[in-house]
């Protein structure tokens, strides 16, 4: 199903760490994070934060919504052909990253999700399925953890479209307690998570909410 975590340094991205190169498609998109079909035919603008190289979901949304601009964000899409292959070891595996590779998508961002090139007010979903918070820093009692997840919040905070949303999962109880600690950093969202079960650990769906002006 996967391999061990493989940190990776590189200039301008710093740790980034990655683990299973088996692309969640669609469905589980949808059945994890909680939306549904309906939901993506009126976003027009979507971001699939870490979305993984090959960058599933991106391919699979489009058919549901033709006309949706849809934005796989992955630091993994910096990576040269040879460092990224190098860091996986079954070739089966290798064969698919190599196939998202020369199938790029047509809007690919290599970026970090606290410093990611958008407009303000600008998305209408960012979604993000086993990536961030989870991949953001190893030590979750550091204060560097703070830091990351405030930039995470007010980052999505800041492009998110009005009524706008963001789903991001899954969130551990550390980093749930941090959220909670810093949501007043994100004063123009609601903030709220949903309990769910995974594996024999309790974790959340967090669901940011931006405001409707003037609602
Ligand atoms: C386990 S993969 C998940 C891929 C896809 N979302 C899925 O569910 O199949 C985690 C991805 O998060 C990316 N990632 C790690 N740190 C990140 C960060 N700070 N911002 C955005 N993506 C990040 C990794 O490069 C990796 O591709």
């Amino acid at each position: 199903m996967g391999f061990e975590n493989t940190p990776l340094n590189r200039p301008g991205f710093g740790k980034i760490k990655e683990t299973l190169i088996t692309p969640r498609s669609y469905e589980d998109y949808k059945n994890i994070l909680l939306f549904t079909d309906d939901d993506v035919r009126k976003w027009r603008a979507i971001v699939d934060l870490g979305s993984g190289i090959e960058q599933e979901f991106a391919k699979d949304a489009k058919r549901i919504n033709p006309d949706a601009t849809i934005i796989s964000v992955d630091p993994g899409l910096a990576l040269s052909e040879e460092e990224d292959l190098g860091r996986i070891p079954d070739t089966q595996l290798q064969r698919r990253r190599l196939h998202g590779r020369k199938n790029p998508e047509k809007y690919s961002i290599a970026a970090l999700s606290n410093n990611l090139p958008l407009r303000a007010d600008s998305v209408d979903a960012i979604l993000a399925l086993y990536s961030v918070p989870g991949y953001l820093e190893d030590d979750f009692d550091g204060e560097k953890a703070y830091d990351h997840i405030e930039g995470l919040l007010r980052q999505t905070d800041h492009v998110l479209a009005e009524g706008g949303t963001a789903r991001f999962f899954p969130v551990a109880p550390a980093q749930k307690l941090m959220i909670e600690r810093l949501a007043t950093v994100v004063s123009s969202s609601t903030v709220r998570f949903i309990e769910k079960e995974s594996g024999d650990q309790k974790n959340y769906l967090l669901l940011m909410t931006k405001h409707e002006k003037g609602a």
